[in-house]
């Protein structure tokens, strides 16, 4: 039997499209997958009715499913430039969290540099997963599975996270998780707001997305908007970059420290895509335009640290920081305003907007989004800012809401070699587009590699 979630096979695409024509379901078991019954069972006995072999596969799932407090799921996080650890139990209860940031290794060298990266996660990977067990004061031997992030993200980078997660669950005999990295951004709202049920909208904003998403139901999603070329985030971080600031605590949280001494109406930056009346984003026009600026007010883009700016120069740089920060949150705000309205009609029973992912965590884009939510009658959940950004309690979280519904795979071989391949998703939709969404303003950047998860998932159910 293959595995559902890691092929074997160096080549992704073929692999995937074999996985998707075969009789098994690609992501868990739908037909055997247990009821949500609280039960005596524990998650252990459960998990380790596992074997290999596909009938057991069956069998093992039609036993009971464990009481959500008896799983305690560690979620492993490496797609970008974070590499994460946490243990979470299945009540919700955060047993702990690791992030080892490489802010460091970005600032020195301006961005993400995959093979830099890759070693940075190796480097910390053993450390970060041991000080998670560690501080949840557990072993291996008590967790119900792993959860791992395996797309989208950098293939080097996941890799990192994925082996390490597969070496753990070999030697324990767990199941593993694999786990779409936005729907951990989404989904770890549901841990901090119990009340946050199905469906849901949700605003995923980070350094390489964002993304409109309606939530119907687990693993069911409908994409209302996505961005036709940068991310939010990633407009941060170059506007940081080009005005010099500390990238060591990273371009986002330095830009919005030096927006607060600036004018935010100095320069009067036009809003992207207002001509279109969807729900897309694009943020290269808006860097295009604050690039002009820094020009023309002749600040240097190269060796210019503020900390060397007088006080002329350093004002003329806060003006710079927060007219961008207007114009780029009035972005979000906008779509965001049109993406409800949408919503509503979709799923009028909608009632929480969730705003996730590391640009979330920003003061000021939480003030005006909930400002938008109050206007329409909605609610914000908003994770706290440890929760936004890149981190293994939303990995270990989804784990935890797939893993109750039977989707998981089963351990890897205890001895499994060190070079085995593993599928991974480095660009992998959360899910389908709706048609009403597409836009014209349309990017190149756009091949898919994977089918997107919820497509998935719904040809697992139908199968
Ligand atoms: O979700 P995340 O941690 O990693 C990705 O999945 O990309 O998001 C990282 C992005 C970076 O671009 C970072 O600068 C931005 O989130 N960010 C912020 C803030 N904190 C992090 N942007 C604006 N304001 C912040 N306070
Ligand atoms: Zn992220």
């Amino acid at each position: 039997m293959s595995s559902y979630l890691f092929a074997s096979s160096p080549c992704s695409v073929s692999r995937f499209s074999l996985l998707l024509g075969s009789s098994l379901p690609f992501f868990g078991i739908k037909s055997s997958a247990p009821r949500f019954t609280r039960l005596r069972h524990t998650a252990k006995s459960w998990a380790h009715l596992w074997t290999r072999s596909s009938s057991k596969l069956f069998s093992a799932l039609s036993s009971p499913p464990p009481a959500y407090d008896d799983v305690i799921m560690l979620g492993i996080e490496t797609s970008c430039d974070d590499t994460a650890a946490a243990v979470v139990r299945g009540n919700g209860d955060i047993l702990s969290q690791v992030v080892s940031s490489q802010a460091d290794l970005l600032s020195r060298y301006g961005g993400v540099a995959p093979k830099m990266a890759e070693e940075a996660h190796s480097l910390v990977i053993d450390q970060v997963v041991q000080r998670a067990l560690d501080d949840a004061k557990l072993t291996g031997n008590d967790l119900s599975a792993v959860a791992v992030t395996i797309g989208p993200g950098l293939s080097l980078c996941l890799r990192v996270g994925v082996q390490k997660a597969r070496r753990l669950a070999g030697v324990f005999n767990l199941p593993i998780v694999g786990v779409h990295h936005m729907e951990a951004h989404a989904l770890v709202a549901r841990l901090i707001e119990r009340n946050l049920q199905f469906p849901f909208l949700a605003l995923l904003i980070s350094g390489g997305h964002n993304l409109l998403i309606l939530a119907h139901k687990l693993g069911h999603y409908l994409q209302l908007g996505t961005t036709i070329d940068d991310a939010i985030g990633e407009a941060y971080d170059k506007t940081a970059r080009w005005l010099g600031l500390d990238m060591r605590k990273g371009g986002g949280p330095a830009l919005e420290e030096l927006a607060l001494e600036g004018d935010a109406n100095s320069i009067n930056f036009s809003i992207p895509m207002r001509q279109h009346k969807d729900c897309n984003f694009s943020y290269a026009g808006l860097k295009t335009q604050v690039r002009l600026a820094i020009e023309s007010r002749k600040i240097s883009m190269e060796h210019n640290p503020i900390s060397l700016a007088n006080l002329d120069d350093r004002r003329s740089r806060a003006d710079i920081a927060a007219s961008f920060q207007r114009v780029a949150v009035l972005h979000l705000e906008e779509r965001c305003q049109r993406a409800i309205e949408w919503a509503l009609k979709i799923e009028p029973s909608i009632k929480y907007l969730v705003v996730s992912g590391g640009v979330a965590s920003n003061k000021y884009v939480r003030a005006r989004l909930s400002h938008v939510v109050e206007n329409s009658g909605l609610e914000l959940v908003c994770p706290p800012p440890s929760l936004c950004t890149d981190n293994g309690v939303m990995v270990a979280w989804t784990g935890i809401e797939h893993f109750l519904l039977g989707r998981f795979d089963p351990p890897p071989p205890a001895d499994e070699p060190e070079d085995a391949m593993f599928e991974l998703r480095p660009r992998w939709p959360l899910g389908e587009e709706y048609s009403q969404g597409k836009s014209e303003a349309r990017s190149l950047k756009r091949a898919r590699v994977f089918p997107s998860l919820t497509s998935m998932i719904q040809g697992s159910v139908q199968n």
